[in-house]
């Protein structure tokens, strides 16, 4: 007998050609962009999927998942970066401990460093599509954009999306964080994820003024970067950010900039695409949807060779995660970085007081 399934399959196929025609342009990234490196085909692969995934998830599965859900909670997805083991998963394992439905883990693990797999939470979370990352180079970039897609397309609860490093620690609670994100309430899911999200803004640092902004501008050659990115709005800020939905959307649509930003660095010494990318980025589309300020704090004193200072075991006390907490802004810091593998211990021994105590 005639089966009606495989006809109304094609049928609904053979309908949707000409609808790519239409929206296909206005939705994905173009298909003839000259690859850098021969790793982005790959990644325009996932991008485009992650963007024609959450066009469509906005109206309908995430909806259906919300809808049968009951009174489902934003989540904060955590992506992790790292090029070397996660010394601190034991710490952040007592922060995740207990809000399991309130967070996903997903972490780019370069594959060329033999990073070994940590356990509880963290079981599993390795991204298959992770590549290899080196300094001075776009490389950064490109893992943060693949995490945000990754997260983007496994969980429509996702609602912001937190990069941290193997030296990041938090300074808080996870109850402190989530509550302070989502401090303003949606009424309704459907306005969490009505694009425009007007009630949540993106915590990247987004700064204009900085001595070595013409050296880091320049970094790819003379007037390499225009007329995409003229000077006067190229920006510095932290590498790692806390990004809305609507955002980590945003950075994965971009093909102009990135078409700069992907371009090899000539002078190495002035060259660190990712603190240049996402500010810019942000800054050129959405500057009022920023706060221009990061969440995590780091410490520049004495810097040396572009790294900040890396607080050793002696330095770890309550006062210093006090004294990290403060900040000039109306903002705290919840994060901070760099701490040295060997701070884990004394970490731990003041985890549960001092920095999940409140
Ligand atoms: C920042 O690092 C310097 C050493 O480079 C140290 O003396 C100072 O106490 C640190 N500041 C904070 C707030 O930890
Ligand atoms: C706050 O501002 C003061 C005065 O400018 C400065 O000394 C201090 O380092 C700033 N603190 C932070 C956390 O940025």
């Amino acid at each position: 007998m005639f089966s009606s399934t495989p006809f109304v399959l094609s049928f609904a196929l053979f309908l949707s050609v000409p609808l790519l025609f239409v929206f296909g342009p206005q939705i994905l990234p173009p298909k003839h962009v000259s690859p850098s490196f021969p790793d982005d085909l790959d990644d325009l692969a996932l991008f485009r999927k992650a963007v024609l995934a959450c066009s469509s998830s906005r109206t309908s599965s995430a909806h259906s998942r919300l809808g049968t859900a009951t009174n489902p909670k934003p989540k904060i997805a955590f992506l992790f970066l790292t090029n070397s083991d996660l010394s601190f998963a034991p710490l952040w394992e007592k922060f995740f401990r207990g809000h399991e439905h309130l967070y996903n883990i997903y972490i780019h693990a370069d594959p060329t460093a033999k990073i070994s797999a940590p356990g509880g939470v963290f079981q599993g979370r390795f991204i298959t599509e992770a590549k290899m990352t080196k300094r001075a180079s776009p490389t950064l970039i490109s893992a943060a954009r693949r995490l945000l897609a990754v997260a983007l397309l496994e969980d429509p609860l996702n609602l912001y999306f937190t990069l941290v490093s193997q030296h990041c620690i938090p300074l808080h609670s996870f109850r402190f964080v989530h509550n302070f994100l989502f401090r303003k309430t949606p009424t309704s899911f459907k306005e969490a994820f009505s694009s425009p999200f007007p009630k949540y803004q993106s915590f990247i640092e987004i700064l204009s003024e900085d001595p070595n902004l013409p050296d880091r501008y320049n970094s790819r050659g003379e007037d390499v970067m225009l007329p995409e990115v003229p000077f006067e709005q190229f920006r510095v800020g932290s590498q790692f950010f806390t990004l809305t939905r609507k955002h980590a959307l945003m950075v994965l649509r971009d093909v102009k900039l990135w078409r700069k930003f992907k371009l090899p660095c000539l002078n190495l010494d002035s060259c660190y695409p990712e603190e240049h990318y996402f500010p810019t980025l942000l800054s050129m589309e959405d500057p009022k949807g920023c706060t221009h300020y990061t969440l995590t704090r780091v410490n520049w004193t004495d810097s040396m060779d572009g790294h900040p200072h890396m607080y050793t075991p002696e330095e770890v006390s309550a006062e210093l995660v006090y004294r990290l907490r403060e900040s000039n802004s109306s903002y705290p810091y919840i994060f901070a970085r760099k701490f040295s593998p060997e701070s884990l211990k004394p970490l731990m021994k003041i985890a549960n007081d001092v920095i999940f105590g409140d």
